[in-house]
């Protein structure tokens, strides 16, 4: 490598984003969010989004064995869920309403939309895994809601 990581992880961060929560369900085990920027939709047809997975996180074991995930799409106000989804070692989400999406995925009431997916292929990707999403259904719940967005390592505000 002839740059400093460092610097490319502000080259990275200099990208702003929307933020998502990931949720799943999995078998024997309370309901896990992991709050996630690296969202990206992927193809129309067939419908296909992706989002990275730290290999250190804590998380790994959870979504290396479920068969599916929700992404939901935070809105401006969801500021506090995403830090604690973001939380190291607590991914529960005690503190938000979920309903049931049609995999059986939680999905955060309040978040602008969601997005019900099957788990189409886990990419081995550096000190990342790519999880690849199959989106079999969709949950709107306010499109027109600011969304929450991040770059630079802060919440920011559109202007
Ligand atoms: C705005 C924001 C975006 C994040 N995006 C990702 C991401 O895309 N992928 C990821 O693995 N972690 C991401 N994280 C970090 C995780 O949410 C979490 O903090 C991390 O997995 C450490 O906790 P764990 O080891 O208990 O999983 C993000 C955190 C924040 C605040």
């Amino acid at each position: 490598m002839t740059f400093d990581p460092r610097a490319l992880r502000d080259v990275f961060g200099c990208f702003t984003t929307g933020v998502t929560v990931i949720t799943t369900n999995p078998a024997d085990a309370p309901v896990v969010g992991v709050t996630a920027n690296s969202f990206s939709s992927v193809s129309l047809d067939p419908p296909l989004v992706l989002w990275c997975l730290g290999k250190e996180s804590d998380t790994v074991p959870v979504f290396e064995s479920v068969p599916n995930y929700a992404i939901n799409f935070l809105a401006k106000d969801q500021e506090e869920l995403s830090n604690h989804c973001a939380k190291r070692g607590d991914h529960s989400l005690d503190c938000a309403e979920l309903d049931v999406a049609t995999t059986g995925a939680p999905i955060i009431k309040g978040a602008i939309a969601s997005l019900d997916c099957e788990i189409a292929d886990r990419i081995d990707a550096g000190d990342h895994i790519i999880m690849l999403g199959k989106v079999v259904d969709i949950v709107i719940q306010d499109i027109d809601r600011a969304p929450l967005v991040f770059g630079r390592g802060q919440y920011r505000a559109l202007s």
